[in-house]
């Protein structure tokens, strides 16, 4: 018998691939496109995260503009804003800082940044006032200078995530005094380097000094985010607190805050900077024995306070 005749196998019709249409880039100005024409015009060697930057930016900013049906003498009142906020800033005066933190932005991107999960102490905003190179001190000692306000004995520890003491963590302080103003603020008037000091954790990871019960004070508000926040009717105080930063080698440092628990502007901190876990149990202490020791007139308030840090 013959042998069937074997068919040619049936070629396979090509597989289509679907082409992506190119999009056009956009030259020319319309409400619609506006954000696109915007964006096409950054070249190749365009810096990636540059770009990516930007082109969030223009995104959000047209659709802002678009949203809040902006009109000329508006935009306009919106750059005579910033450049009077530039005008402000200085050396000694941040406005656009003071800007970012009223507006939540600084806040923002400190607790994205910093965001912790294993009970480490939360971060809050650095603030302005600021500055390296204050007096080191051993545990104890007073960063009182201008000897007003309540007195007030700070202590605790410094631990790892664990619970194992930090030795010779660095606790950068500074607070603002009785009158709610910085010594920065307050040059001739407060002695320098008035309740600023450097303290640094003793073999079991202890730290402790003595200091002025801190008061709820203004941020600078003579200024163009002064006028916002009137415009908004917003309350422009700080809650009391003492600024932290704590450091320590393998460790990640922390910028923190403890706040008063009796302070009436802690619901509605300025520049948000309120977190709940923050708020510290100050106790006022009876005990002239225990005063006699530590060197405060009795009554005094008290405050034990714990940091945690997460290696870095
Ligand atoms: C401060 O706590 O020192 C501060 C923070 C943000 C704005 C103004 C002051
Ligand atoms: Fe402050």
């Amino acid at each position: 018998m013959a042998k069937p005749v074997k068919k040619p196998a049936a070629k396979k019709p090509a597989k289509k691939v679907a082409k992506k249409p190119k999009t056009k880039l956009k030259y020319y100005f319309t409400v619609k496109d506006s954000v696109k024409v915007v964006q096409d015009r950054s070249g190749p060697k365009a810096n990636k995260r540059v770009k990516f930057v930007f082109d969030s930016l223009a995104k959000h900013l047209h659709a802002f503009v678009k949203e809040t049906n902006i009109t000329m003498d508006e935009w306009m009142y919106g750059i005579q804003f910033l450049t009077r906020t530039g005008h402000l800033s200085t050396d000694w005066r941040q406005e656009f800082i003071l800007l970012s933190d009223t507006l939540g932005i600084s806040m923002l991107v400190e607790t994205l940044n910093n965001h912790k999960m294993s009970g480490e102490t939360e971060s809050t905003v650095l603030g302005p006032f600021y500055i390296e190179n204050a007096p080191h001190y051993k545990n104890g000692e007073n960063i009182c200078l201008d000897g007003k306000g309540e007195p007030v004995w700070v202590h605790g520890r410094v631990t790892d995530v664990k619970g194992k003491p930090i030795v010779g963590a660095k606790l950068d302080i500074w607070q603002a005094n009785e009158d709610g103003f910085y010594d920065v603020q307050q040059k001739g008037i407060q002695p320098d380097m008035n309740l600023r000091g450097v303290f640094t954790s003793d073999k079991d990871g202890k730290y402790c000094f003595r200091s002025a019960y801190p008061k709820f004070y203004p941020i600078p508000f003579d200024g163009s985010v002064g006028d916002m926040l009137k415009a908004l009717d917003r309350n422009h105080n700080r809650p009391a607190h003492l600024h932290f930063i704590v450091s320590a080698p393998g460790f990640e440092k922390v910028t923190t805050h403890i706040f008063t628990p009796d302070c009436p502007w802690l619901k509605d901190d300025a520049v948000f900077g309120v977190k709940e876990s923050l708020i510290a149990d100050f106790k006022t202490i009876d005990n002239a024995k225990k005063a006699a020791e530590i060197g405060l007139p009795n009554p005094f308030k008290m405050v034990e306070w714990n940091f945690v840090l997460s290696k870095s």
